[in-house]
């Protein structure tokens, strides 16, 4: 099994940005948990964090018969891109949605999710280990869908 991982914009600033919100870990700190998660469980794993709308959809694309699902935090643009829902329905791949912070609980720009309407699932408000969540979910969920 093979999973996606595909961080977006701000994500790599973890660690300096509104601490109290996303917390002290930085982006290094999410790769670790991300790869032992995976390493731990059998999977393999690619992860990807990008500043730029294109170069996310390119690689929801790639993940099209090389990946078996993705996982996305697709940060700012989760509000605002049509194209990443666009990428996410083009290549019918399962995809969970993460987000660090609770987004139900913020801001009203925060309220919509493009990206989440091409998702099975969202883990959100749990900090880093939401991350850790969604792919023990995907995992599940793939191995279901394999019986
Ligand atoms: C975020 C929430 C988004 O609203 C914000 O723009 C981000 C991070 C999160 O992980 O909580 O950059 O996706």
């Amino acid at each position: 099994m093979k999973i996606m991982v595909i961080n977006g914009p701000n994500l790599n600033m973890l660690g300096i940005r509104e601490p109290d919100l996303y917390g002290r870990q930085d982006y290094p700190a999410l790769v670790s948990l991300v790869e032992e998660t995976c390493r731990q469980n059998g999977i393999e794993v690619e992860i990807y964090q990008s500043n730029h709308e294109g170069d996310i959809v390119d690689k929801i694309q790639a993940a099209y018969g090389t990946a078996d699902g993705i996982i996305i935090n697709p940060a700012a643009y989760t509000h605002t891109s049509i194209a990443i829902l666009d990428a996410l329905k083009a290549v019918q791949l399962p995809a969970v949605e993460v987000h660090i912070s609770d987004i139900s609980r913020r801001e009203p720009f925060r309220q919509i999710s493009y990206a989440g309407m091409a998702c099975k699932k969202t883990f959100m408000g749990l900090g880093l280990q939401g991350y850790r969540k969604a792919i023990e979910w995907l995992q599940a969920y793939l191995n279901e869908q394999k019986k």
